[in-house]
């Protein structure tokens, strides 16, 4: 019998009481990878609870010492890396390489706000009055309820966690049901390096029987979701009902811009990089490339070569360089968008069909897959497919190049290859995107800078970065009057 792994409540690991479980099996092979605990609004109570408790005395400990938690646990997680990426590969079924990159960057992130943990800065300014002093200071803002993503299954539940704790919040994480292994892991290195009980919770199950409780839960003041655009919407609608304060983190249709006098070898590199690494499951993978017709035969020729030399397979396979998809129902929204992208008219030059052979038979894995001729309007180059599909689209100026980048609804990240130093400062200047690259893929954003998307990509808000802490901490602004009289501002005289 399996490990049967449980939810995080209060300090303790503990089954839910509906004494239901859930598998996860393998996209790669079909094996089963874990069992977990199934819980519902119950469980997600207690959690709260728990939460709420535990507040009372966290935001009290000193900021500089929930680093110090926190730099522990990213030693501990520096120490594991990569007995994790190995269930993540296990788990979500990107390469060992990824799954190592992806620990890295929860790595990244717990030591960056571990330091934080001695900053967290306010403001001092003068008075307009004499004998009087002003300062900003941040305050926690409660029990934090994160749902997160299978994509990125350590690193985007560490982008909330780490923030929202270092700040004195407390936490009720609910992790993608594909993916809880390694959220369990995570919250297990915390309770190694001394978090104390309550603080942070982990509740696993259903979007419906577990998201939805804790999104409508009155303890709950603050929610982060990252996810789908069409739940994003749901998830805004609850929490505008309940006026919490929110964080999304949805859809992109990323593409990179190929001038004429790009570096073509570095562009087709950085392509195929962005579109077929994690298997073109990540928001900030490279699903569109527009491209100056003066060099779209060459850029084509070399997108096809380097593509069909990807290897495809098992992610524990060190010479395997492309992934399954993450399940059957992602894998038939690729066909689904292929077989769209053939009625619409765009020329498939590549791929378009479920990759078989040795070793592929029990997972679900699907060609690297190149449109050519595509139209800036059509189905493929404007919906987000989340999987290895590229749309090639031709274009005769930089000005039509930037505005097909932005034509579409959303604005994560964008590139632009060019030698020119005028053409990518306009490109700077014009493109509407969260994240923008000059000579370089649409992927690899680094914890420190703001993540996060313009439209409908997001809510306005950023994570990572010192951006994540405004949005887990509500300011403060504290006057104090030492001239030991009433001096009313704007009315008396100095
Ligand atoms: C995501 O796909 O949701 O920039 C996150 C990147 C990674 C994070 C991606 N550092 O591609």
């Amino acid at each position: 019998m399996s490990e049967l792994f449980k939810n995080f409540i209060d300090g303790q690991w503990v089954e839910s009481h509906t004494g239901r479980t859930f598998e996860r099996k393998n996209p790669a092979t079909g094996e089963l990878v874990g069992t977990y605990t199934k819980s519902d609004a119950t469980d997600v109570d207690a959690a709260v609870a728990a939460a709420a408790n535990a507040f009372k005395t966290w935001r009290l400990f000193p900021a500089p010492k929930r680093g110090e938690i926190l730099f522990r646990a990213a030693q501990i997680l520096e120490q594991r890396k990569d007995e994790f990426a190995r269930e993540m590969t296990e788990e979500m079924g990107k390469v060992f390489d990824e799954t190592g990159g992806d620990v890295q960057e929860a790595i990244d992130m717990t030591y960056y706000m571990a330091g934080e943990g001695r900053r967290l800065f306010g403001e001092t300014t003068p008075s307009e009055m004499r004998s009087k002093f002003q300062m900003s200071v941040r305050k926690p803002l409660g029990v934090v309820g994160l749902i997160t993503p299978w994509n990125f299954p350590m690193a985007i539940p560490s982008w909330k966690m780490m923030p929202a704790l270092i700040a004195g919040n407390t936490v009720v994480i609910k992790p993608a049901t594909f993916t809880p292994k390694l959220t369990i892991r995570l919250v297990e290195v915390l309770e190694e390096a001394g978090i104390p009980a309550g603080v942070v919770n982990v509740v696993l199950g259903t979007g419906s029987e577990v998201g939805d409780p804790l999104l409508h839960h009155p303890n709950v003041p603050v929610i982060s979701f990252t996810g789908s655009t069409d739940t994003g919407k749901s998830v805004s609608l609850a929490a505008a009902e309940h006026n919490k304060r929110l964080t999304l983190e949805m859809g992109g249709k990323n593409a990179v811009i190929v001038h004429e006098d790009a570096n073509l070898e570095l562009a087709a590199e950085g392509i195929l990089w962005g579109a077929f690494g994690t298997t073109g499951q990540r928001c900030t993978a490279t699903s569109r490339v527009v491209v100056h017709r003066s060099v779209q035969k060459e850029l084509v020729e070399r997108l096809v070569a380097g593509a069909s030399a990807l290897k495809l397979g098992n992610g524990l396979d060190k010479s395997v360089q492309v992934g399954p998809l993450v399940s059957g129902g992602q894998l038939e929204t690729v066909k689904k968008y292929v077989q769209i992208g053939k009625d619409e008219g765009a020329r498939l030059t590549l791929g378009g069909i479920v990759a078989t052979g040795e070793g592929l038979e029990n997972g679900f894995f699907h060609e690297p897959t190149i449109f050519d001729d595509v139209k800036a309007d059509m189905r493929i180059a404007q919906e987000e497919i989340f999987g290895p599909v590229v749309s090639v689209i031709p274009v005769d100026s930089l000005d039509e190049a930037i505005e097909v980048v932005n034509g579409v609804q959303f604005g994560l990240s964008a590139s632009i290859f060019s030698q020119d130093v005028n053409t990518v400062f306009r490109a700077m200047q014009d493109i509407y995107t969260g994240i923008l690259y000059v000579n370089a893929g649409t992927t690899g954003a680094e914890i420190h800078l703001p993540f996060g998307g313009t439209k409908a990509t997001g809510n306005g808000h950023r994570e990572a970065g010192t951006a994540a802490l405004h949005f887990y901490t509500e300011w403060q602004s504290v006057y104090v009057d030492f001239s030991g009289k009433l001096q009313r501002a704007q009315i008396d005289p100095v």
